[in-house]
């Protein structure tokens, strides 16, 4: 059977307090949650307390953006190398808000893609449709040219170390979540994607879902055959609902 995973993306939030805190509850929360594994995506600054508060417990950290560049005269930009330097395990790539509000196109998140994947780490990799797109009826489109980019250029070995994780825009933050036949059906498509290409590495594939996916939606949700877990947004900054999504994650791979 495929592992479940669950990853907080927190976003732009979070100062060294509110950390601290957050982390001991999430912590604390999950300590006998043994079926599944967690994460959480976190500011670059506090990579280091990430890091420190922790190594060698059952969630595993990482960031939420990187350079596709090894080094060089990037003004504000974070190398891959520096993410491993702070044991980063995860990396989110190709974020739809990176991608509408960073001009992020398929071609940069697969150089993204790319540079994550060289330094070692896990690139969750974004994929969805927006609203008009859905209603125009070409999310597989939309879908199948993000997956392509990446497979086309990394080939699907790398899929072996991808999570991926369908983001439809419209369900992102807005509290409008895809409903689980929705999303299986996409996330059953990017699985048959990969399969054309080896069905092994389709089948052991990690296709998390993302949008709006709180306590009370996250049992149904991941029940489906091909959802493997969550990426989350709001409910990350809140230790007790994100406890709630991990145990959910926890009795779905029971
Ligand atoms: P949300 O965000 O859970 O707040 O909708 C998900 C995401 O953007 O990864």
């Amino acid at each position: 059977m495929r592992r479940k995973l669950v990853v907080g993306n927190w976003k732009m939030y979070g100062r060294l307090g509110r950390n601290k805190a957050l982390l001991e509850e999430v912590l604390k929360g999950i300590k006998d949650l043994n079926n599944a594994e967690y994460g959480v995506c976190v500011p670059y600054p506090y990579l280091a307390q990430a890091q420190s508060m922790l190594q060698g417990t059952k969630l595993a950290w990482g960031a939420q953006n990187l350079s596709q560049h090894e080094e060089g005269a990037f003004t504000g930009a974070v190398a891959p190398g520096m993410l491993v330097d702070f044991g980063c395990r995860y990396v989110i790539i190709g974020h739809s808000e990176r991608r509408a509000l960073f001009h992020e196109s398929n071609e940069i998140a697969s150089a993204k893609f790319d540079a994550a994947i060289k330094a070692g780490m896990t690139p969750i990799f974004c994929v969805g449709e927006t609203l008009a797109e859905r209603e125009g009826g070409v999310t597989e489109q939309v879908v199948a040219r993000q997956l392509e980019v990446v497979l086309n250029h990394a080939g699907v070995e790398a899929m072996a170390k991808t999570v991926i994780a369908y983001e439809p825009v419209w369900a992102i933050g807005t509290g409008k979540t895809a409903s689980p036949d929705q999303a299986q059906a996409v996330h059953a498509f990017i699985r048959q994607q990969v399969a054309q290409l080896d069905g092994q590495t389709a089948q052991g594939l990690c296709i998390l879902y993302g949008g709006s996916v709180k306590a009370n939606n996250s049992p149904e949700l991941f029940a489906m055959p091909d959802i493997d877990g969550g990426l989350i947004g709001g409910a990350s900054l809140v230790a007790e609902d994100f406890v709630a999504i991990c145990r959910a994650a926890h009795m779905a791979a029971q």
